[in-house]
């Protein structure tokens, strides 16, 4: 039997997809990467933001059309849009055969024998079970880079956010199921593990006594052979402590990078968003991660057109932007989400109101952004190969300051030939806005 899967959403959805993979093949079935050969189709869907809702639907539909025209005998929708709608999806789409529940995905290989005996199945458990499964991933991203999901659900409850009700509350996988997932992926060939969470700088209060572990955890996850960088995602910048500070700091493994993601840079805005950081703390964090790790690159996004959002409000987060000058930013329109405290909110900004604030926003970090690009020009820096354009002598990797998918890329000119996975030492002759061009120094010794 063969099956064909779709991972949509973001990094930790993509670990549950990883994980459902492994379990698949270790049932014997054979992966495919077209849907037009595959017996079985499993969707694995994002519910985040409208554009993400609208990318699950069209995909839902695309994959059903393949029942009436392939050879594709069961569909099955997984993740956060089949936890929030299930009924709809198996009502409104009748080539649909099974939904699985956020928490529930250790159960997709009793699924797919139950479809294919002609069942219904609707798989649900409850929204604070813990899956953790025993098997090895299937890595979808190259082999020498992956995630490492250090818990699930979050307890912020920002007012535009709907993932608690979709993913529960923060539950901290063990340090010891960790370790042996991160061992697991370090003997698979990973070498860059990044850790993700919906919020990873509280991990371990629910485990051990209040205490944050993330400082511990990462000193342990250093000690792993194999791994060469370990870099951490989505920091709440307030719960940044000195002792996660040292830590990045001192251990040459982790990557002098955080993704604090801070919303908003106007008081006002930061509290109806149900952010518990005011802008001069967030100055305060940021020049205090700077003091002491002077080459460390922060990502951050913003929301633009927050309901509420005055002028005033956007010309503030617009000066806080040219201010901070992060080093990687995203922004993104404020979307309605159904269910949120901020969908009840009133003055709901016009979409092209949201859409002009976020490309001034994202037109201000430009010039800062090409602007960091150039201060890289004539440093030498550790590049992670990633793979070799076509036809050309001229391979793609990154440096510490770009995380997979989101950040820029390094183009390579190289005399000798490397593998996905290389990390070499590269004098930076140019950049190109976002990007950067260079060539590998070669270290002979007599
Ligand atoms: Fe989307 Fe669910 Fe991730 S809503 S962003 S796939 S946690």
């Amino acid at each position: 039997m063969t099956i064909f899967f779709v991972s949509l959403g973001c990094d930790k959805n993509l670990v549950d997809s990883e994980v459902m993979l492994g379990i698949l093949r270790a049932h014997g079935f054979t992966l495919v990467d077209d849907e037009i050969e595959a017996d079985i189709i499993v969707v694995n869907t994002c519910s985040f933001i409208h554009d993400a809702k609208e990318e699950s639907i069209q995909t839902i539909l695309e994959m059903a059309e393949m029942k009436h025209s392939c050879r594709c005998k069961a569909l099955i929708v997984t993740g956060c849009m089949a936890e929030r709608y299930k009924d709809e999806i198996m009502t409104e789409i009748e080539e649909v055969d099974a939904v699985i529940g956020t928490t529930s995905y250790q159960h997709i290989a009793e699924v797919v024998a139950e479809v294919l005996e002609g069942q219904k199945v609707k798989q649900f458990d409850d929204l604070q079970a813990m899956p953790e499964v025993d098997v090895q991933r299937i890595m979808t991203t190259g082999g020498y880079s992956s995630y490492l999901k250090i818990a699930e659900g979050c307890d912020k409850h920002c007012t535009y956010c709907i993932i608690p009700k979709l993913r529960g509350s923060y539950r901290s996988h063990s340090m010891d199921y960790l370790i042996k997932q991160a061992e697991s992926l370090a003997a698979q060939g990973v070498k860059e593990l990044n850790i993700v969470a919906q919020e990873t700088t509280v991990y371990g209060t629910d485990l051990y006594n209040g205490q944050k572990m993330l400082p511990e955890l990462l000193k342990r996850l250093c000690r792993i052979e194999g791994l060469s960088w370990i870099r951490v995602l989505y920091c709440y910048p307030e719960e940044i402590n000195e002792e996660l500070i040292q830590v990045i700091k001192e251990e040459p493994k982790i990557c002098h990078y955080l993704d604090l993601p801070i919303q908003h840079g106007s008081d006002a805005v930061l509290k109806r968003m149900g952010r518990r950081t005011t802008q001069a703390e967030l100055r305060s964090i940021i020049g205090r991660l700077r003091e002491e790790i002077p080459d460390i690159a922060l990502r951050t996004t913003l929301i633009a057109g927050f309901p509420g959002e005055t002028e005033a409000d956007h010309q503030e987060v617009l000066q806080f932007v040219k201010d901070m000058r992060f080093d990687r930013l995203g922004v993104f329109t404020y979307s309605e989400e159904e269910g949120t405290p901020a969908a009840q909110m009133p003055d709901q900004i016009d979409e092209a109101v949201k859409e002009t604030r976020r490309d001034a926003l994202m037109m201000a970090q430009q010039a800062i952004a090409f602007d960091k690009s150039e201060e890289m020009v004539g440093k030498t820096v550790d590049v992670l190969i990633e793979g070799r354009l076509p036809e050309e002598d001229v391979y793609i990797g990154r440096t510490y300051r770009d995380a997979p998918d989101v950040d820029g890329y390094v183009f390579v000119h190289a005399e000798e030939d490397m593998i996905s996975g290389d990390i070499v030492k590269v004098k930076i002759t140019d950049a190109q806005d976002y990007d950067l061009v260079g060539d590998v120094i070669y270290e002979f010794t007599e």
